[in-house]
């Protein structure tokens, strides 16, 4: 019979609603977990939601914005409501942008750093009382890009790289209750983050051939973009009891992007 990693165990994913954070919500709920999905758009957390339930699991859904610290203090507390405590806290929700750096406004830095960097802060802080009781695992969703960068990038980049630290602080900082944090650090992967900046739709017919291009042209290494399937695994991974000896560290699931000069 196959094993189930997450069985009985309570999981939050923030991000929930769409890409990555859909894919680790559906996974974790199919190797048991109660999982639930944390967004700020209220009917993407509530679709996957019902994708989980369609298929047997535990989930229910939660609005957030993790950019705010009550919303994710209220959020914790329907959780611990609901669930009784917190196994695991992936915290991924983000966003994206892309200018040159001296056409990124105050506003638009401080918008950035404030979901990438501070929504992983105010998630790990509110959650990481009950993480304690039960020696749990956080896994952010940082990026590749925090080790090699492109043009365009600098708040991306810097509110990306900015995870390193703060990962690399709270894994020491918890790691005497048991509690391990790692980073997942995505290269170009399938969602409709990467469909947005091509200007595509959803279901546009020309996504399948601009994706293969730009896997060719653009991506050293296997030469294609990740699913969001597959950082999913990784990130299930980390969390898992299969990593047990795995905390303050960044896992590239990249394809080989970050490996080419
Ligand atoms: N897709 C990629 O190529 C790629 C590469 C590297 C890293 N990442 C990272 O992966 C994570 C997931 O991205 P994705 O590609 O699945 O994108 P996505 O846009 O499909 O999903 C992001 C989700 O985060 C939610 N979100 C945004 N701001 C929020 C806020 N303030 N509060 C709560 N929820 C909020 C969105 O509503 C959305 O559901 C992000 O942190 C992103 O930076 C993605």
């Amino acid at each position: 019979m196959e094993s189930l990693r997450f069985s009985g165990k309570s999981v939050v994913v923030t991000g929930a609603g769409s890409g990555i954070g859909r894919a680790a919500a559906v996974g974790f709920a199919a190797e048991g977990a109660s999982v639930a999905c944390l967004d700020r758009d209220a009917d993407n957390a509530e679709s996957t939601t019902s994708m989980i339930r369609d298929t047997g699991g535990r989930s229910f859904a939660v609005e957030v914005d993790v950019r705010d610290e009550e919303s994710v203090r209220a959020a914790t507390a329907v959780v611990v409501d609901v669930h009784g405590g917190i196994d695991v806290l992936a915290a991924n929700a983000g966003v994206n942008g892309f200018q040159t750096l001296h056409e990124v406004t105050v506003e638009d830095w401080d918008d950035m750093f404030a979901v990438n960097v501070r929504g992983v802060f105010l998630s790990i802080k509110h959650m990481v009382p009950y993480l304690i009781e039960r020696a749990g695992s956080v896994v952010i969703t940082g990026s590749a890009i925090q080790s090699g960068s492109r043009p365009g990038s600098a708040a991306y980049a810097s509110s990306k790289s900015a995870l390193a630290g703060l990962a690399r602080a709270a894994a020491l900082d918890y790691a005497a209750h048991g509690v391990r944090v790692n980073i997942v650090a995505p290269g170009t992967t399938d969602t409709s983050m990467v469909r947005g900046m091509s200007g595509v739709g959803e279901d546009d017919d020309r996504w399948p051939a601009m994706r293969e291009a730009w896997g060719r042209d653009r991506m050293p290494g296997l030469q294609r973009m990740g699913t969001a399937a597959e950082v999913a695994a990784a990130v299930l991974m980390l969390a898992s009891s299969d990593a047990a000896f795995i905390t303050g560290t960044t896992l590239f699931v990249d394809g080989g992007m970050t490996a080419a000069l």
